[in-house]
Formats: C-alpha cells, structure tokens, sequence
C-alpha cells in the first residue's frame, strides 16, 4: 500500500497509543456507560476525566472487559505463535474463569460453546452483530500490520468467530483493523474516511452522515456510526474521545472503539497525561508490554 514506513520508534510508540487509547477509553466510558447524554449531562456536567463509578461501580483507573479480551487475545497470538482459533477460545474462556466484571451474551455464549463442544467457531447467526468481537480485536491490528487483505481478514475471522459469526460484524470490525493500520503508519483523516466510505457502499446501515448518533447500543452498526461520527467531527485525541463517550449508551466500548484508532492516529503525545496517570498501573504496563511485543512478533513487516 502507498504508505510511508514508519520507523520501529514510531510504529512503537502508535501501537502503545492504541493499546493505552483502548483502555483509556474503556475506562472512560464505563462511567457513563447506559446513560442517556442527558443524565450524563445532569450527573457529571461534561464527563471528561477517569473517575470510576458507572453502573458496574468501577474503581478508578479500572478497565472492563474491551480490555481484557483484547490482552486475553494478545497473549494468545503471542504464546502460540499467531492468530489459532483454539489458542484464542482458550483465552477467552480462562479469561470467563477470572469472573470477570462485566460480559457480553453473545461472547458468553461463544465461549459456552466453545467449553461444550471444543469447536472454536460458532455457526453464522443473524444476531451476532454486537459489537464484542470488534472491541478486542487491536491485537489482530498489530499483528497482521504490513500483510495483504487476505492474510488480514483471515486472521481477523478466526479470533471475531469464536464468538461472533455475523458479516456486519465482520465488515464493521475489518473497517476498525484497517484504520488502525492506517494509524499505525502515518495515513490522514481522508485516508480513514476513506475506509468508513467502503463500509457504508458495502453496507448502506453503517452510514454515519445523518443523524447524530446518540446512545448507541451494542449493536456494531451504532457503535461504529457513533465512533466515525466523533473521529471525523474533532482534530484531536481528547475532543475525540469527549465527543463518543459523552453520547452515553454502550460508552465504554464506543469509547475503547474509537480510543484504539485515535490513539495509533494521533499517537502517545497526543493522550492527556491525566488520562495516562489516572489509568490503573498494572493495565497500563500490560497493555505497554503487549503492543510492543506484537509489533516485534508481527510476521510481516
Ligand atoms: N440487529 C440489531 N441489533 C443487534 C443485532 C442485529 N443483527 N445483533 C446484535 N444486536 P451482547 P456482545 C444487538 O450483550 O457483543 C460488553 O459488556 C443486541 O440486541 O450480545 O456479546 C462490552 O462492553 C444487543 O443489544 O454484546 C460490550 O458492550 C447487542 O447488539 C458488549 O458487552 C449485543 O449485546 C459486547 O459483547
Ligand atoms: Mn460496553
């Protein structure tokens, strides 16, 4: 592709922004997640900074689960040696061990049938469209960074169908990958759109130019409309991730979404230290460790 070649420094430091982007906005987005704009508006004013609370009772600085699927599939590529089916499930059900605070149904489910059948992909279901697959796959970003379509949509289907066979949910999350990518190397806001315009020609429900999406379900079609909505409307990281999370409904992940593609957009200098500091510390130098590990495994680069 006609893109420039970072050198390792930058592409580093992009894929620790979009790790640390990712949290940053899960964390963010957990307070406020199920509110409408309006009570977040009578409960915090605008919500700008990471406080904890939110309807799961957060500490402050604490993930949910966007993160840590997305740390469950990194190590999986990373112990295994690639993207492998059975490696991810298996990650993803000792992740469903660890009790953890929140889970999708339809990665419950997955994961349920991945425990009772040890089949690591589930059939293709109508109503797989939520949008669990596509908030943990930024390890499937770093890792596949320089391969061909192919490679990438392969590697991408394999971890998003271990829980969700669905192609709205498959086109959506390729979308969120490639942006990433574009990130990841240097590309421009037109590059971006030019990617959100391919998924909206493909598929008609993803388009994102009319009305404002406010409370976004889990559903990926308003999760993404709301996420390209806030990208294309600011010119920075922090305006950015104000705009999504400010819009209530399922704000952690538009929040991790959108945090993944600004963060390798706009890169680590560009995240608030606030934000950064507020984090908590052992997510933060897990997330750190991962990206550069997966950009130094990435085969093909
Ligand atoms: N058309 C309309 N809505 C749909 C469709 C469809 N085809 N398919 C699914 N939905 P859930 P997940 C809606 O719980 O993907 C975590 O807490 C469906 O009605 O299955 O397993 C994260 O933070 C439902 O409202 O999500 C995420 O928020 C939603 O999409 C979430 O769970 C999917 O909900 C991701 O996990
Ligand atoms: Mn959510």
């Amino acid at each position: 592709p006609a893109v420039d070649s970072p050198t390792t420094n930058v592409l580093h430091d992009r894929a620790i922004a979009a790790y640390l982007g990712l949290a940053i906005g899960d964390a963010l987005g957990a307070t406020v997640e199920f509110l409408t704009p309006r009570e977040i508006v009578e409960q915090h004013g605008e919500h700008r900074d990471i406080v904890g609370g939110g309807w799961l009772r957060l500490r402050k600085g604490r993930v949910t689960d966007d993160t840590e699927m997305s740390l469950a599939l990194g190590r999986s590529i990373l112990s295994s040696g690639g993207v492998n089916a059975i490696a991810a499930a298996q990650a993803f059900s000792d992740w469903m061990r660890t009790k953890p605070v929140d889970i999708g149904n339809t990665v419950r489910r997955g994961i349920s049938h991945f425990r009772q059948t040890g089949v690591a992909e589930v059939p293709l279901h109508e109503y797989d469209a939520g949008n669990g697959a596509c908030m943990r796959t930024l390890p499937i970003a770093l890792y596949t960074l320089g391969a061909d379509l192919a490679t990438i949509t392969a590697a991408h289907c394999t971890q998003a169908h271990v829980t969700h066979h669905n192609l709205v949910s498959d086109a959506g999350t390729l979308a969120v990958i490639q942006m990433v990518q574009i990130g990841l190397r240097g590309g421009t806001q037109a590059d971006l759109q030019v990617i959100a315009e391919a998924l909206v020609a493909a598929d008609e429900r993803y388009r994102f130019d009319r009305r404002r999406m406010e409370n976004p379900g889990g559903y990926i079609v308003e999760t993404l409309r709301a996420v390209f909505q806030a990208l294309f409307a600011t010119d920075d990281f922090e305006t950015a991730l104000i705009d999504v999370v400010n819009r209530g409904g399922d704000a952690d992940t538009t929040g991790a979404i959108l945090g993944m593609i600004a963060g390798a957009f706009y890169g680590l200098d560009a995240i608030p230290k606030r934000w950064l500091t507020a984090l908590d510390k052992d997510t933060a130098g897990a997330c750190r460790e991962q990206a550069l590990a997966l950009i130094d495994a990435a085969p093909y680069l």
